[in-house]
C-alpha cells in the first residue's frame, strides 16, 4: 500500500521529527511499501519528497492519493491533535492517535487532572499564567515547565528563589501557561503501550533512562550521553504498578497506536510524567528499543502501526 510519512513541523523539535521520518521511511520502503514524504517546515509550508514547496491544498491532494497517512511531527502542530483533525477532514486513514489524544497529552496540565481522576499520582503542581506568575510564593525545590512543548524545551529546575523569575520568563516564552511542580525524587522510566489491529494491546519492557549529572533535557536528549536500561531492572510489584498505569493512562486519554508513558519510579511507585502520542522514532529512539527488546523488530513495529490504522 502507499504510506505518507509526515515529518518536521513548526516548533523545536522539527530536525527530531525529521529523523524520525526519515527512519520510518527507510524502514518502509522501496521494497515493502510504496512511500511518500511529506514535510511541513518550520515556517509551517509543506514540501513534497523532492522538498519542492507545495502549498496545503496540494498536500491534501497527495495524502488523499496514499492509502494511510503515518504522521511522525513531535510537538505542537502535529503531535497535539491538529494533523490527525487535517487526516480526519481529508478522509486519509493515520497511523495513531487522533485529536483528543493528541490534544490532551500535548497539555501537561489537563493530562495531570485527567490522572489525578483516575487515581493516577501526578507530581504535586500549579498553573501558572503572565496575569498570576507574581503571585506564586517559592518555599521549595520545583520544575518549571509550559504546559504545551516538547523535547524539554522551556523547562528549567529552580532549586533557589532568585532563579524564578528567569524560569518563569522562559517557559512563558512558549506557553502562555506554565506548571511549576514539585521536583519528584524518583527514576526515570517509560512504557510504550500498542494497539494491534485485533484490538489487544502489548506494554513493551520499561525502559529506564540514566543521565549522567540526573537530568534527562534537551542536550542529553540528543547528544547521545543518555544511557538507556531496556528492560529496565525492576521488581514485579512495580513493574505491574507501571504497566497497569501506563494503560490506564493510555485508555483515559483514548490514544491509539503507540504512545509513550514515562513516569517517575518512586518509593511510592509510579508517578506521571507526561504521554507522548508522537514519540521519538527513529531505530534508536525509546520506543522502537523497547519493542525490540519485546521480539518486535523496527519493521514489524511499523507493520502494526500501520494494520491498525487501517483496520
Ligand atoms: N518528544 C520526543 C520526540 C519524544 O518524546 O520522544
Ligand atoms: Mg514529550
Amino acid at each position: 500500500s502507499r504510506v505518507a510519512v509526515i515529518g518536521g513541523g513548526q516548533n523545536c523539535e522539527h530536525e527530531v521529527s525529521l529523523a524520525s521520518a526519515a527512519a520510518a521511511a527507510a524502514a518502509l520502503g522501496p521494497h515493502r511499501y510504496d512511500v511518500v514524504v511529506l514535510t511541513i517546515g518550520v515556517d509551517g509550508g509543506w514540501r513534497d519528497g523532492s522538498d519542492r514547496p507545495i502549498g496545503l491544498a496540494a498536500a491534501v491532494e497527495v495524502l488523499r492519493g496514499c492509502d494511510v497517512a503515518m504522521p511522525l511531527v513531535h510537538g505542537p502542530r502535529g503531535e497535539d491533535g491538529t494533523l490527525s483533525a487535517l487526516l480526519d477532514l481529508a478522509g486519509v486513514p493515520y497511523v495513531g492517535s487522533g485529536l483528543t489524544a493528541g490534544a490532551v497529552a500535548m497539555d501537561k496540565w489537563v493530562t495531570k487532572l485527567v490522572a489525578e481522576a483516575i487515581g493516577i499520582a501526578t507530581a504535586p503542581g500549579v498553573l501558572l499564567t503572565a496575569a498570576t506568575a507574581a503571585t506564586y510564593a517559592w518555599t521549595h525545590p520545583v520544575v518549571v515547565k509550559p504546559v504545551s512543548a516538547g523535547s524539554s524545551q522551556g523547562v528549567a529546575r529552580v532549586d533557589r528563589p532568585g532563579q524564578l523569575a528567569t524560569a518563569l520568563a522562559a517557559a512563558l516564552a512558549v506557553d502562555h501557561r506554565v506548571l511549576v511542580e514539585d521536583v519528584v525524587d524518583g527514576r526515570e522510566v517509560d512504557l510504550a503501550v500498542l494497539a494491534r489491529p485485533d484490538g489487544t494491546r502489548i506494554v513493551a519492557p520499561a525502559l529506564e533512562v540514566v543521565v549522567a549529572g540526573g537530568v534527562f533535557d534537551y542536550a542529553t536528549k540528543y547528544d547521545g550521553s543518555a544511557v538507556f536500561r531496556v528492560p529496565a531492572p525492576l521488581d514485579e510489584a512495580d513493574r505491574k504498578a507501571l504497566e497497569h498505569a501506563a494503560l490506564a493512562t493510555y485508555d483515559a486519554l483514548g490514544c491509539r497506536g503507540v504512545a509513550r508513558v514515562d513516569f517517575f519510579l518512586t518509593a511510592d511507585g509510579p508517578v506521571l510524567n507526561e504521554v507522548n502520542t508522537t514519540p521519538g522514532f527513529t531505530s534508536q529512539s525509546q520506543v522502537p528499543r523497547m519493542f525490540a527488546a519485546a521480539g518486535i523488530a523496527y519493521p514489524e513495529l511499523l507493520d502494526t502501526l500501520i494494520s491498525d490504522a487501517l483496520a
